[in-house]
């Protein structure tokens, strides 16, 4: 289910068909907009269900944003750079949070998924996550259209969600149940797998908000090209904006590449370098800085950078 550096398109906006798939729990559910429901229960003045109608009868909002996938769980630390770049439209989850009215005593907000299944030695689990209510209402969107079409049955049909600085495994598929609650609830997928220790921390924190990441996509890995100027070119991401990327061949020094501004949405950002490629093999590796200061690692981690080897004929 987890396969290591899965080809990415060169293209600002992912086609739907090259999306990768990570279903934890074994077969999908098979859910239509017609008999879904969402509930929102737990610690809230009015638990509501809300049809698929009634959901698009709340405002809509549209983004486009990187859906990169953390990697094995049970690897965390291992590079997978799955990642895509994708156009969303569906409700704020604030709308649907404003209609149930959160007490105040209510934290956390859990979101589950209709799939049950097994999953590292566990049995008959729902995917379920959960984020802290004030993050949760500002940024989570309950989407239904991916890149103008309805959401496609693997992708979570018909309604999941999309939190979208943060990485995929926070945006539940086929989303049916809200729960707000004064504690994370101790489950599998939030406090077993998905928590992570952090460079210079010592307490596993859950896996939430994208690392600093590049991808070289202008030359595949393994391929021959031809000697002369090429442009090496990709996109770079991060929870925050990316405000520099370097390149560098062979083992010349880091060149600063040109690079594309973020804008309002939290998508990828275009990087290219024209440079010279001299017959012969060559490495080719490129590295992001965001405006958090953070820089992607040499090695060791799943955001180390991203290296090509390329001949040049
Ligand atoms: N939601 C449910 N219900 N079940 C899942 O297995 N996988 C998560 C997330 N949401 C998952 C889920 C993970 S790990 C990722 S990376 C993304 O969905 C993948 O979304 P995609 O399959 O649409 O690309």
């Amino acid at each position: 289910m987890f396969r290591t550096d899965p080809e990415t398109p060169d293209a600002f906006r992912t086609p739907v068909e090259e999306v990768f798939i990570r279903n934890h729990l074994g077969r999908r559910p098979e859910l239509d907009a017609d008999s879904w429901s969402l509930t929102v229960e737990g610690l809230v003045e009015r638990p509501l269900r809300l049809d698929f109608q009634a959901l698009r009868g709340l405002p809509q909002t549209r983004f486009t944003a990187v859906h990169e996938c953390f990697g094995n769980p049970l690897q965390p630390t291992v590079p997978t750079r799955a990642v895509t770049n994708l156009e969303w439209e569906g409700v704020p989850l604030a709308e649907v949070l404003a209609l149930a009215g959160p007490r105040p005593e209510a934290r956390h907000v859990w979101l589950e998924g209709a799939d049950r299944g097994d999953f590292a030695g566990e049995s008959d689990v729902s995917f379920l996550k959960d984020l802290p209510l004030e993050q949760a209402r500002t940024e989570v969107v309950l989407a239904h259209r991916m890149n103008g079409e309805p959401l496609r049955p693997d992708h979570g049909h018909p309604v999941r969600a999309v939190a979208p600085r943060m990485f995929g495994t926070n945006s539940v598929k086929w989303l049916t149940r809200i729960v707000l609650a004064a504690e994370r609830p101790e489950h599998l997928f939030t406090t077993r797998l998905y928590t992570r220790v952090l460079p210079g921390e010592s307490e596993a924190r859950p896996v939430r908000e994208k690392d600093v990441s590049s991808k070289l996509l202008s030359l595949r890995d393994g391929s021959t090209v031809p000697a002369g100027v090429s442009e090496l070119a990709g996109y770079a991401w991060s929870s925050t904006e990316v405000t520099a990327v370097e390149v560098a061949v062979d083992d010349a020094d880091w060149q600063p590449a040109e690079l594309d501004g973020r804008g309002p949405d939290p998508s990828w950002q275009r990087f290219r370098l024209r440079h010279d490629l001299a017959p012969g093999a060559h490495r080719i590796r490129c590295r992001a800085t965001d405006s958090a200061g953070r820089v992607q690692p040499l090695t060791g981690d799943r955001n180390a950078v991203h290296e090509i080897a390329v001949v040049a004929v």
